[in-house]
């Protein structure tokens, strides 16, 4: 075994984005792409010398091989130790739970989320801080900066290491201490929620159906939902998890977990329905013949929170993305509880939940969480609803029309146009930008705009500023449109413009979302000239 200096030269493009770097797979197995970014992580975080690390990643195409440069590089930079999920897999929620039940120096997820796997398509690497969240911005700087200047990397040349056994190995001094994935994590959300009402209620015939999207919940979910929860064997279904997610999108939405929508929006279908993104950090929540949208199960879950053991001292505080919709601040409103509005990506919570502002927060892209990890957990938000349903008796249909009843509904969908030739997106919100001052006071397809601006957000704790957020078109009477340009996209740009009106006639809450924001469609078109700038006429997604 020899300790070894590569020399290598800069490789452009290594800018992290709103998770990590993201690149197309094959691009990452280039001659020192992996081993670039990693020798400027060692160097955007001071040096990995007698640190430890947690390693793990979502089982994709080159997940193992990844993995193995990565510990020898740590070995060869003199890291104390490395804890890896067997076979170099773990999801997103349980690294982040390992780094902060271990104490570790942070920890580097292999993942590209939901997006597909394979050699022809995504690869991701992100760095975790000691608190189990995403690097912040002044770190993923440093590392980039690193990647513009990086002339060598020190590796060792071995054999792999077994990750194939749990327990204790060394690399070249190097302690590895290889873990069960599921393990620390089960006994986490044990702790959480109240698994002797979630038993009863899955013992009582209550159906489940989790589509685990040949992703790397699968196993999480068989041991947590079927073993320790009693849900009938067959409940999880597509559970092993493939280094190309059995060829399929692993986005939890109705475009891409199709089979399940169609499973739940059948007359026999389950009583509850619930999928998970590739790295297990996202969650999609149906009941039969109900999809509940992600902004909406946030505000559910930001109301009901208390019915869970972890949480029935009632929450500190909630947050949402600025595009996420504002049926949480009705929440919040009716509860007394401050309502944070952060910029799109979970970077931004990490502060929040240390600081003990918040207890729990979420995305419109999928994506619910709570202070028990730094990133976001889809089966986490599973357990809540299922303790919840449990609690309450009542069905998701019947859970949906008291809340909204409760607190108003906001309609709301996102639209993707998916890779959009770069200058033309940014032409469009570079227009967008340019008239702001302008629209106030317009009126457009019958809406009246009230305000317009671009979202930047000055962090509370740090005092950190972020700009160019995306732009905020509010309308009279509460409908809002918002713009912007997708950070983890690898071709080309993707244009998403997220859309909402609020509902407070009970009359009028059971409509399609697509019909009740047909004029902020309309407008929001109009005032982006979407069509005029891109060529499309209809985006590539709805959600
Ligand atoms: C997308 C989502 C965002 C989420 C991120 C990582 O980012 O919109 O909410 O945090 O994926 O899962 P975007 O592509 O919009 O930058
Ligand atoms: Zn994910």
């Amino acid at each position: 075994m020899q300790r070894i200096t590569v020399q290598t030269t800069p490789i452009e493009g290594q800018k992290p984005g709103t998770s990590g770097l993201r690149k197309k797979t094959h691009v990452f197995m280039g001659p020192h792409y992996l081993e670039n970014f990693i020798q400027s992580i060692w160097i955007g975080i001071g040096g990995v010398e007698g640190k430890t690390l947690v390693l793990g990643g979502d089982g994709r195409y080159f997940n193992d091989r990844a993995a193995q440069v990565i510990l020898r590089m740590a070995a060869a930079s003199g890291a104390k130790k490395v804890i890896v999920g067997q076979n170099a897999i773990l999801s997103t929620p349980a690294a982040s739970n390992l780094i902060r039940i271990n104490g570790t120096d942070g920890g580097i997820i292999m993942s590209a989320s939901h997006n597909p796997g394979g050699p022809d398509e995504d690869f991701g690497v992100k760095f975790n801080m000691p608190n189990g969240g995403p690097a912040p911005e002044e770190v993923t700087n440093k590392i980039f900066e690193a990647s513009q200047k990086v002339t060598s990397y020190d590796i060792m040349e071995t054999q792999d290491v077994d990750l194939s056994e749990i327990g204790e190995t060394e690399l070249a001094g190097m302690e590895i201490q290889v873990v069960d994935p599921v393990a620390d994590y089960a006994a986490l959300m044990e702790k959480l929620f109240d698994f002797d009402a979630i038993r009863l209620l899955l013992g009582s015939g209550f159906r489940i159906r989790f589509d685990a999207m040949h992703a790397v919940t699968g196993p999480y979910a068989k041991a947590i939902l079927e073993q320790t929860l009693g849900a009938p064997a067959g409940s999880v279904v597509n559970a092993v998890p493939s280094p190309d997610f059995g060829g399929g999108h692993p986005d939890p939405n109705p475009i891409w977990a199709k089979e399940l929508m169609t499973a739940m929006f059948s007359s026999e279908g389950p009583d509850f329905g619930a999928a998970s993104d590739g790295d297990g950090d996202r969650n999609m929540i149906l009941g039969r013949n109900v999809y509940v949208t992600p902004s909406d199960s946030l505000a559910v879950l930001a109301a009901n929170a208390h019915f869970a053991p972890g949480y029935e001292d009632g929450l500190k505080g909630v947050a949402r993305s600025m595009p996420t919709s504002r049926a949480l601040d009705r929440v919040a409103a009716a509860k007394g509880l401050d309502c944070y509005e952060t910029p799109t990506g979970w970077k931004f919570f990490g502060n929040l939940l240390d600081a003990g502002r918040v207890s729990l927060c979420g995305e419109e892209s999928a994506g619910t969480g709570s202070d028990h990890v730094r990133e976001k957990d889809g089966l986490w938000a599973v357990l809540l609803w299922l303790n919840i349903l449990a609690i309450k008796q009542q069905s998701v249909a019947e859970i949906m029309m008291g809340h909204w009843s409760e607190f108003g509904r906001n309609y709301y969908s996102r639209h993707d146009y998916e890779a959009v030739e770069t200058d033309k997106a940014n032409a469009l919100i570079d227009e967008l930008r340019g008239k702001l001052d302008t629209l106030p006071g317009t009126s457009v397809s019958g809406l009246t705009v009230e305000t317009a601006d671009e979202f930047a957000y000055d962090d509370p704790i740090d005092g950190s500023h972020t700009g160019q957020q995306g732009i905020r078109i509010g309308f009279e009477g509460g409908a809002r449109a918002v713009f912007r340009l997708s950070g983890t996209g690898t071709v080309g740009a993707t244009l998403r413009v997220y859309l909402e009106d609020v509902e407070t006639d009970p009359m009028n809450m059971h409509r399609d979302a697509q019909s009740a924001l047909a004029n902020v469609i309309a407008a929001a078109d109009e005032i982006a000239g979407i069509t005029r700038h891109t060529g499309r006429t209809e985006p590539d997604v709805k959600t």
